[in-house]
């Protein structure tokens, strides 16, 4: 079983994606984590993410950075992460890595943005998981206190909005719905009602199968 979770920046999808790989006992993979691990690894070494070759050369680094490192979570390695991942060269580059866990023996849960649409599109069951802006916004600066990040609402919101902009609006995998998913909006709803609406939805497609 495959399941593929995409949505934008602090939809709840990482939260709803690793909800699902501990309910129905599947490894998962956070693919925004290789996207910031370049971007990290660009901005530690001086890399300019406005020259695609630089950032295509960056991803040779990626098995280097430290998932647990907190930078990766930081706003500044957040906004160089949606700039390169608009590279061709830069998807191309992290394919394979997806794809092949995608393909694993045991099955998958792979969040991101185009999990449904290019990495996993004949995925057991695909969530398309959104939020408002105002409420992601709130979501995120209440995550960021938490890791000690305190932060502004405002900012948070213009920076969201300007990452789903560059998100759906990039040429190459842009972050879109496919036709075969299911849409869970968490706008209203807490962390749990969301996990027990996203087990539902996937329970509900394996059934139909
Ligand atoms: O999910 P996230 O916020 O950790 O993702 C960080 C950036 O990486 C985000 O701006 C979009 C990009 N990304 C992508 O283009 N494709 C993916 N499958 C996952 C993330």
């Amino acid at each position: 079983m495959v399941i593929a979770v995409d949505g934008p920046a602090a939809s709840g999808k990482g939260t709803i994606a690793r909800a699902l790989a501990r309910h129905f006992g599947l490894p998962h993979m956070d693919t925004g984590m290789l996207y910031r691990a370049v971007a990290l690894s660009m901005f530690r070494f001086g890399g300019d993410p406005g020259s695609e070759f630089e950032a295509v050369r960056a991803c040779d680094g990626v098995a280097q950075i430290d998932p647990t490192d907190e930078e990766l979570r930081s706003e500044v390695v957040s906004s160089i992460a949606s700039r390169i991942s608009a590279y061709p060269g830069v998807r191309a580059a992290l394919l394979e890595r997806q794809r092949s866990f995608a393909a694993g023996a045991d099955g998958a849960v792979l969040d991101g943005r185009d999990i449904g649409t290019v990495i996993a599109p004949h995925a057991t069951a695909k969530l398309f998981v959104t939020a408002s802006p105002e409420v992601r916004a709130r979501r995120r600066v209440a995550e960021l206190l938490a890791r000690g990040m305190p932060s502004h609402y405002e900012d948070v919101l213009i920076d969201i909005r300007a990452r789903d902009e560059r998100d759906s609006g990039r040429e190459a995998a842009p972050l879109a719905k496919a036709e075969d998913a299911e849409l869970l909006d968490t706008s209203e709803m807490s962390i749990e009602e969301a996990i027990a609406a996203a087990i539902g939805l996937v329970e509900a497609r394996v059934k139909a199968r």
